[in-house]
């Protein structure tokens, strides 16, 4: 999610005559995105954007903004903090970014930055953002890449906020109400992404099942934007994230046998295997039902690829708590999983319990959780070394440019060894038969099964 909003504030600016640069000393204006999921990331936003302070001593004029929730939830109080900030602004103002640029520096003439540097100083205004604009004014941005910016792969937002308020979650209260996007909306980005060379897309949101905006008469609206998605002609690969196990419906699940392009991958977060837990955290959700999806799942594509996300030393959960996690995690095998330390976030319902695990036993809590989770991602990798999979590729792997790198269906990396005087340009972005040959630890290794790229010898 923070990734696509990036891009969207690049187009935004882009159209106001900015252009990206990663040299931070080169930039007339640096925007700082923030996630206030945790307090670890939280506090890693507020030291990137108080580096800035030399470079506007340099520069007086540069403009630093600090975008995404931790803006939302602070600020003016950010603008406080960090006095090297301009402007602080919530996910909702993204695409206000270029008239707040304008409101701080009215003057700014972006053909001509010797003059205004020269004019340093003279703008003192400074501004917090945070306006969330209401459900029903709710416009989504259209992504507008330009042609060569666009990887085989894309993210398309169809949804944004959630209404769900798990007891410990910050996201409804820094993203507001959920709001989804039409379906034309939906598909037609999707149509102009693969038109400009994607060949894969993930639709992206924070409970993609509670997708509301098509009015299908059982409720099944996701499903049925699935549906729609997976007719685009030239998508090779559909996938989704994030998807709340509550209304993750056996309909959906079925589209993972029924769609050509959805590949075998879910990522479903359990947060907790047990039930007093879950309960805790209003997830909606016991032990026995989370899963039972994962059963039907595995019945309707035996062969998918699972991963979840975890928190460990929520309030109250104690050392047999605990160890349903474990069990929960060898029972269900998944393939990879994001494990977190609980953390206090302001204004949560969560807030109100004691923090009772301590910080020692939160980090043994997960540091055995990740350790059993080793074990069974080897044997999830293991399983698939010997076996010929159809692997997206994507570009030339980053440790080794004579090598392909993609991922299979089920959303493993690939690193491909490529024989002599074949291509590799031409295979980006095809789909081509790999030999799983190795597992390392959270990739594999292969090699091009005989025949492949032959049609692309250089
Ligand atoms: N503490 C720890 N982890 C959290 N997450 C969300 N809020 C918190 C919190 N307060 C985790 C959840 C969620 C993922 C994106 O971040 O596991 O699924
Ligand atoms: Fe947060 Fe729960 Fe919404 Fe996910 S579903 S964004 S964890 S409130």
């Amino acid at each position: 999610m923070n990734d696509y909003d990036v891009e969207r504030m690049t187009e935004v600016l882009r159209r106001d005559g900015f252009e990206r640069t990663e040299v931070a000393e080169e930039a007339d204006m640096i925007v700082v995105n923030t996630c206030s999921i945790r307090e670890k990331a939280e506090n890693k936003a507020a030291s990137a954007a108080g580096r800035y302070q030399k470079l506007k001593e340099r520069n007086p004029n540069l403009l630093v903004a600090i975008g995404g929730c931790v803006a939302q939830q602070e600020g003016e109080a950010l603008l406080k903090r960090i006095p090297s900030a301009d402007l602080t602004f919530g996910p909702d103002q993204i695409p206000s970014l270029g008239a707040h640029y304008d409101k701080l520096r009215p003057q700014a003439d972006l053909g001509s930055w010797p003059q205004i540097a020269a004019k340093a100083n003279r703008y003192k205004l400074r501004l917090a953002q945070t306006e969330v604009i209401d459900v029903e004014d709710y416009q989504f941005l259209d992504a507008d890449p330009r042609p060569g910016d666009v990887n085989v792969t894309a993210l398309v937002t169809i949804q944004k906020g959630c209404d769900n308020f798990c007891a410990y979650c910050i996201v409804p209260r820094t993203r507001g109400r959920e709001v989804s996007r039409p379906a034309d909306q939906v598909v037609r980005e999707v149509e102009r992404f693969v038109s400009l060379g994607a060949r894969e897309v993930t639709l992206i949101g924070q409970n993609v099942n509670a997708y509301h905006a098509i009015g299908t008469a059982d409720g099944e609206d996701f499903a049925e934007l699935l549906r729609l998605v997976d007719s685009v002609p030239g998508l090779l690969r559909l996938r989704f994230t994030t998807s709340h196990p509550h209304y993750f419906t056996h309909k959906v699940a079925d589209a993972f046998r029924d769609l050509k392009t959805l590949q075998p991958w879910l990522h479903l977060p359990v947060q907790a295997g047990s039930t007093a837990v879950l309960h805790a955290m209003a997830r909606e959700y016991t032990r026995e039902a989370y899963l039972e999806k994962i059963a039907y799942i595995r019945k309707v594509c035996s062969d998918i690829s699972l991963s979840t996300d975890i928190i460990v030393g929520y309030p109250g959960e104690t050392e047999s708590d605990f160890e349903q996690t474990l069990a929960l995690l060898s029972e269900v095998e998944y393939d990879s999983i994001y494990s977190f330390s609980y953390s206090r976030r302001p204004g949560t319902p969560a807030v109100e319990m004691p923090d009772d695990v301590s910080a020692a036993e939160k980090s043994r809590r997960l540091t055995a959780l990740q350790s059993l989770q080793k074990q069974i991602t080897a044997k999830r990798l293991q399983r698939l070394v010997g076996r010929s999979e159809q692997v997206l590729v994507e570009g030339r792997s980053r440790a080794n440019p004579n090598q392909i790198c993609g991922r299979t269906g089920g959303n493993h990396t690939v690193n491909v060894e490529i024989g002599e005087g074949i291509n590799i340009d031409t295979l980006i972005g095809t789909l081509v038969p790999v030999r799983i040959a190795a597992a390392k630890v959270h990739t594999l290794v292969g090699t091009l099964e005989s025949g492949a790229g032959s049609r692309t010898l250089a």
